[in-house]
């Protein structure tokens, strides 16, 4: 039966808290910043230490924020104070959560207004769709009588259009925030259990089809070969770090949110054991679902050059939204296949912008006194404000980037927050969970809630206070200070 937080809040059952953490960690983030920055820093050398960040700091933090949110049963920050009091420790290591918090609703700005692009695949590839049953050849590619050079054109005609951009952002808020209105049990559980077990279906096709139509061979070879230089390169360590934190929603405030509509009952290291698998797993399949798939539309000798080095495959935001519509438009099935892909991803994004959103919302209602759809439709408000004035960076704001230093050289505003967050706040955060964690906060306390024995305990507790801290301070420091390094 459901526990309930302070608040009365809470999962119907542990199926339920595994599809909503689940649902939370799988997103975006393994949809689009994933492939995304695995083409950015050379495959195989990030994919190798991103593994390396879930295993031995993503999961031992993972375990750490949800025992937290259990054992304080209150928003993140509450839920902090109160294990921070009964450990005699002091109240201020709520910042940890107050930056996760921050982080969390900043993400969601920026996350709403590429999850719109997405909503407006949908509608390019349903049209698609429709016109090829209207012409009677279903399993066409997409739009026979359109050009790749038009295909190609998609998304940089859309970035150019401020308005229909907004339009979709709206419509991705607006449901983001009906959602997380309606509240943990009838609301985000509800399309979680509902939404993840579709996706996850519609995932394993689109690997299948992209397996037996696309260059698997090339995607496995991109995805696992490494370069050894890349693999000490502070940058690539950086970006795969900050890219496990995120695509796990760790350092956010989040995942002790969540934890804290769990019940007693709950076997915590176990379930985060669960989650951490199935991210780390959607994430690579989802590389192989799409690079096969993109390898198997380019000339082949421009996929060798990829796979040397030579050339660099088109990381970022074009893969997915020019690349991948490219690949479609030559494919057996290609619009069919398009509509599918682009609704698996928006179920994705929906079920992660709940939680973004829930990480505030948790704490405003508690902090202001306020009702729940009250403090939703503030916070997703200003959510959407911010990411508006955000996707301008994509037209007439391109040229501002007003941070020029550390790792924000060149970025407009939209890369701003995503290097900020990512980057910065939530590896701040996570550092900060650990270290409360593993050294202030009470060692019967943390020990009665976290579900391990024997050896195991032993392993994670030493995670926890050792490799965990020094590995994110490290990576932070020489990431954002490559010259210390001496190059
Ligand atoms: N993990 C989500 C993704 O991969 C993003 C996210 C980050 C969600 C932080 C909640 C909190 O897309």
């Amino acid at each position: 039966m459901a526990v309930a937080t302070q608040g009365g809040e809470g999962w119907s059952s542990r199926w339920a808290f595994v599809m909503a953490a689940v649902g939370s960690a799988v997103g975006l983030g393994n949809l689009v910043r994933f492939p995304a920055e695995a083409g950015a820093n050379g495959g195989g050398a990030f994919v190798i230490f991103y593994i390396f960040c879930v295993a031995l700091i993503g999961l031992p933090v993972l375990l750490s924020e949800t025992l937290i949110g259990r054992h304080g049963k209150s928003s993140a920050i509450e839920s902090v104070k109160r294990v921070a009091a009964e450990s005699n420790a002091s109240g201020w290591w709520s910042v940890a959560a107050g930056v996760g918090m921050v982080a969390a609703f900043l993400i969601l700005t920026y996350y709403s207004v590429l999850a719109g692009w997405i909503v407006y695949f949908i509608g390019v590839f349903a049209s698609d769709f429709a016109g090829a049953i209207g012409s009677g050849a279903p399993f066409a590619g997409a739009l026979p009588d359109r050009t790749v050079e038009e295909v190609r054109g998609i998304l940089p005609a859309l970035q150019a259009d401020s308005m229909t951009m907004l339009v979709m952002h709206a419509i991705f808020m607006a449901v983001t925030v009906f959602v997380v209105a309606r509240g943990v049990l009838d609301g985000i559980e509800k399309i979680a259990v509902w939404l993840m077990p579709a996706f996850f279906v519609l995932l394993l096709s689109i690997t299948v089809y992209g397996a037996f139509s696309g260059a698997f061979g090339a995607a496995l070879e991109f995805l696992f070969a490494f370069d050894a230089n890349r693999l000490l390169d502070p940058t690539v360590q950086l970006s795969a770090l900050g890219q496990a934190l995120f695509s796990l929603s760790l350092g956010s405030a989040m995942m002790i949110t969540y934890g804290a509509y769990a019940s007693r009952e709950t076997n915590l290291a176990k379930t985060s054991g669960q989650i951490a698998t199935a991210d780390t797993s959607v994430a690579i399949i989802a590389g192989l679902a799409i690079f096969p798939i993109v390898f198997g539309a380019m000339a082949a000798s421009d996929v060798s050059a990829v796979l040397s080095g030579e050339q660099q495959v088109q990381g970022g935001l074009g893969l997915l939204f020019i690349n991948l519509p490219v690949a479609f438009q030559t494919m057996p099935a290609g619009s069919l296949i398009g509509l599918l892909f682009f609704i698996m991803v928006v179920f994705a994004a929906l079920t992660s912008s709940v939680a973004l959103l829930e990480a505030s919302v948790s704490w405003a209602i508690r902090r202001f006194n306020l009702s729940r759809p009250v403090a939703t439709l503030i916070l997703g408000g200003t959510a959407y404000l911010i990411g508006a004035w955000a996707s301008f960076s994509f037209n007439s704001q391109a040229e501002f980037t007003p941070l020029d230093f550390l790792i924000f050289s060149g970025q407009p505003v939209f890369g701003i927050i995503d290097e900020l967050t990512a980057k910065i706040m939530l590896p701040v955060s996570a550092l900060l969970v650990a270290l409360f964690v593993g050294w202030i906060a009470d060692k019967k306390l943390i020990d009665s809630e976290n579900g391990l024995s024997g050896g195991l305990h032993l392993f994670w507790r030493f995670l926890v206070r050792w490799l965990c801290p020094l590995v994110i301070a490290a990576i932070l420091l020489f990431g954002l200070f490559p010259g210390l390094l001496g190059n």
